[in-house]
């Protein structure tokens, strides 16, 4: 039995850069924005989400896939217009981005106006919060949500949404937790006492390994690296 290896629980953030810069498979976020690229995957799943909620031609991808290059611009550009505090707030370290995995969009509410690249409007309200609260049922979290700013190193960013997968982002979204929270709890699972996730008609055991397992469970694998091990969900 093989495993699906991917990089949906890869923790990018200030202290576990992202060392490799190979781009994964990338697709056009949503049709109507072919020049903004997200990972394959999690493009499909994102124009999923959007058409449950009706978002179609009111919510635009703003940011998706960043090249470091493009990130390095985005932080000197902010920097030299809005300073240092501004930019430590609401923009990663080159390296530091998730958006140089691919597996991060920034979503902004289509109205009046154009829309903010840094800081773009994605309201509580409206089809944002319908997008919001359906978001983990399609693999999704809000990244870097208000009071979690100590965690994440990053200021509340209402538009700035991660791909990571069902069921990790359902379990995520139902406990309140970030990425940063959620892979240390899965420290304490392991290949001999896994967490059982039920969630419709799947049964999941997810735990962490020290690294990537040659004796894969039964069932479809997933094997995620974290930076500090690899998550194995299984499935059935
Ligand atoms: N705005 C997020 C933190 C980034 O630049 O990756
Ligand atoms: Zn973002």
């Amino acid at each position: 039995m093989s495993a699906a290896v991917n990089r949906d629980l890869l923790l990018v953030n200030a202290a576990h850069p992202l060392g490799d810069t190979t781009p994964p498979p990338l697709a056009p976020a949503t049709p109507e924005t072919p020049h903004i690229l997200l990972e394959r995957r999690a493009a499909a799943l994102l124009n999923a989400l959007l058409d449950s909620v009706g978002g179609r031609g009111r919510i635009a991808a703003v940011s998706g896939y960043r090249s470091r290059s493009e990130q390095q611009a985005i932080w000197d550009e902010t920097w030299a217009a809005e300073g240092p505090d501004f930019t430590n707030s609401y923009v990663a370290r080159p390296g530091c981005s998730e958006h140089e995995t691919g597996l991060a969009i920034d979503l902004g509410l289509l109205g009046d106006g154009e829309l903010d690249f840094i800081r773009p409007n994605f309201p509580e309200d409206g089809v944002a919060g319908d997008f919001r609260r359906a978001a983990a049922d399609f693999g999704f979290i809000l990244r870097y949500p208000a009071g979690k700013e100590a965690v994440t190193g990053i200021a509340h960013e209402p538009w700035h949404f991660r791909f990571v997968g069902v069921p990790h982002s359902r379990r995520m979204a139902q406990l309140g937790l970030t990425l940063e929270e959620y892979l240390e709890e899965l420290q304490n699972y392991s290949e001999t006492k896994p967490l059982h996730i039920t969630q419709g008609r799947y049964d999941f055991t997810v735990y962490t390994a020290p690294r990537r397992p040659r004796r894969l469970p039964s069932g479809y694998v997933q094997l995620c690296p974290t930076g500090g091990g690899c998550v194995v969900t299984a499935w059935r």
